[in-house]
């Protein structure tokens, strides 16, 4: 099977097709082609068992995506964005890449004429109602910020697309993922990740929210195989409804700093300053901080490992690099 990943030199993109080299198959088919698209030519993917297209180009750009999602592709992972704080501060940026770049997705998918499967990764950040709020899977998405509104629209794009039979979508809402590598973006949850990063490559950092702020999460361990499981799972019985509400975790930032204390003691909890950042909170404090998520759970999507695995795959999997990357 063909295979595209736009936004394949991010975060989630990387760890996707690590993955997929790791496997060699999606679904039990064999991978033949995987293609990479960025914005930058995505690094290269050593030890994949297949031929890799690495393409640097503008999701934007319909010529461009067209080339990236060649005649034969059975499935495309749509995860090239701009994120949230920086869609918050660029209003035309944000239009461009994440409804524009998604409209030139549905339009290179629907010309291919063969119906490849779509996994298009939607947010947290397109629902609101705040730290009180528990989602119901027929929840209504109402975003408080410009980023949310863009995944939404493309959400609903994706779906008609399905209901026409130009494509086959599943939009999975990401929670928070949790634990980022490198350094912080500008993604508004960036402090997320940076209360556990950053006190574990010996740095002190500021948490913008207070303790008991609470968080939609996730690992990137868990984006991954809901990513899989989306890109082979039978999708008749999602009918008209491609989103997916997948089973995040709810945790306050004391339950997150609990986690980094239990696996690398005081010391790194100390590194942790609360300094609040009512620009970061005004995007956040809208964010829901659970949802019920039990139609993503029949519909066999995994559960996701609790808060100490998590911090430990961070320092098994991430920590080094990140180390190396920013010359610590
Ligand atoms: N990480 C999270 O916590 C989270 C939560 C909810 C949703 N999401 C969504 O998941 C997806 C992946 O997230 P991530 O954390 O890997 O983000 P990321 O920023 O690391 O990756 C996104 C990639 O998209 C690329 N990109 C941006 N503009 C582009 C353009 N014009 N053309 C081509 N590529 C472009 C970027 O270069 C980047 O490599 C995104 O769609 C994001 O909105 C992520």
């Amino acid at each position: 099977m063909r295979v595209t990943i736009l936004g394949g030199n991010g975060f989630l993109g990387r760890k996707l097709a690590a993955r997929l080299a790791r496997d060699g198959a999606l679904g039990g088919r064999r991978i033949e082609q995987l293609t990479l698209f960025d914005l930058v030519e995505p690094a290269p993917l050593p030890q994949a068992p297949f031929p890799v297209r690495r393409i640097a180009g503008d999701v934007a750009d319909p010529a461009a995506v067209a080339g990236a999602i060649p005649p034969g592709t059975d499935v495309v992972f749509h995860l090239a964005a701009v994120v949230s704080a920086q869609a918050e501060a660029d209003y035309d940026l944000g239009l461009r890449v994440n409804l524009h770049g998604t409209l030139a997705v549905l339009q290179a998918c629907r010309a291919l004429g063969t119906r490849p499967r779509v996994v298009f990764t939607s947010s947290v950040a397109s629902f609101s109602g705040g730290q009180d709020a528990v989602v119901p899977d027929e929840g209504r998405q109402l975003p408080t910020n410009s980023y949310g509104a863009q995944k939404a629209i493309g959400e609903l794009l994706l779906q008609d697309a399905s209901r026409r039979g130009f494509l086959d979508a599943v939009n999975i809402r990401l929670p928070t993922v949790m634990v980022r590598p490198g350094r912080p973006n500008k993604a508004a949850s960036s402090f997320v990740s940076a209360i556990i990063r950053e006190p574990l490559l010996g740095l002190t950092t500021e948490c913008p929210v207070s303790e008991a702020f609470a968080v939609w999460i996730c690992s990137p361990r868990s984006a991954v195989e809901w990513f899989l499981h989306a890109a082979t799972m039978d999708t008749a019985p999602l009918k008209l409804d491609r989103g997916i509400n997948p089973p995040g975790r709810s945790a306050t930032v004391a339950r997150m700093l609990n986690a980094l204390e239990s696996v690398a003691g005081p010391e790194a909890r100390a590194r942790v300053r609360f300094v609040p950042d009512p620009e970061v909170y005004a995007i956040v404090e809208g964010w829901p901080a659970a949802f019920e998520a039990d139609r993503a759970r029949l519909l066999g999507f995994p559960e996701q490992e609790p808060l100490e695995d998590l911090v430990r795959a961070f320092i098994a999997e991430d920590l080094e690099t990140t180390r190396r990357e920013r010359g610590l």
